[in-house]
């Protein structure tokens, strides 16, 4: 296994063929994730992408290494009311699921290089484009302003990193133990995407 460094990851959209190579992936023991270990290793990652239209990128050190980093999703909700329950009427970006592999929590130790803030760098940059695409090919009232996500109540690193990158909690939500949290796009400033 290549010893974390500070160096741009290598970003790539899944596909089942990547199944295989993710195999040894392990996001930890918690609850949480666990569930994102199976999420992307599981029939989750396949069904999220054929009935969401999800898209999932997963992370390596460089092209041709096989051994994954970690991964990350973006899909867009149907019509919802948001804020829940009685909120005006609208579609949403989300983020189903994201995980690094156990043994690069934390790594490097680089703030800029380090493997969660590429992640969620590199996902923002995304979710950005994304809702670009939608302003320019749809009209205004299915355009999609806010990224959100779901986050168990004592995942305190995910949560640490959510809020690093402005997400804020959604106040009185609380679905199941895990709390939304969200993060205006802010469509006409420059993307903070890595330029993978
Ligand atoms: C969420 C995840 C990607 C974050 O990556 P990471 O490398 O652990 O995160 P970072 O090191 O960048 O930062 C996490 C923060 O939590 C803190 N932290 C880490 N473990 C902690 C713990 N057990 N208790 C409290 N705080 C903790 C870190 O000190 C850091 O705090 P800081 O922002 O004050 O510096 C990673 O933990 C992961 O994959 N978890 C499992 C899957 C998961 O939870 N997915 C999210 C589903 S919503």
């Amino acid at each position: 296994m290549p010893e974390p460094e500070d160096k741009a990851l290598f970003a790539d959209e899944f596909t089942p063929d990547d199944l295989p190579f993710l195999a040894n992936l392990d996001c930890g023991d918690e609850a949480w994730s666990r569930a994102a270990t199976e999420w992307i290793c599981g029939s989750d990652v396949i069904d999220s992408i054929g009935k969401h239209g999800t898209t999932v990128w997963i992370y390596r050190h460089c092209e041709a290494d096989d051994s994954i980093v970690g991964f990350a999703s973006l899909s867009a909700t149907g019509w919802l009311r948001w804020p829940p329950p009685d909120g005006k009427k609208c579609r949403l970006l989300y983020i189903p699921q994201l995980g690094l592999d156990r043994r690069y929590r934390g790594k490097p130790s680089s703030h800029d290089f380090r493997y969660s803030n590429q992640i969620i760098e590199y996902l923002l940059g995304q979710a950005k484009r994304a809702a670009e695409q939608i302003r320019e090919d749809k009209p205004p009232k299915k355009h999609v302003e806010l990224l959100t996500l779901r986050v168990h109540r004592d995942n305190i690193p995910a949560q640490k990193l959510y809020q690093r990158y402005g997400f804020k909690f959604l106040p009185a939500f609380d679905e199941n133990d895990h709390l939304a949290m969200q993060l205006p796009l802010a469509l006409d400033s420059p993307s903070r995407a890595m330029d993978l």
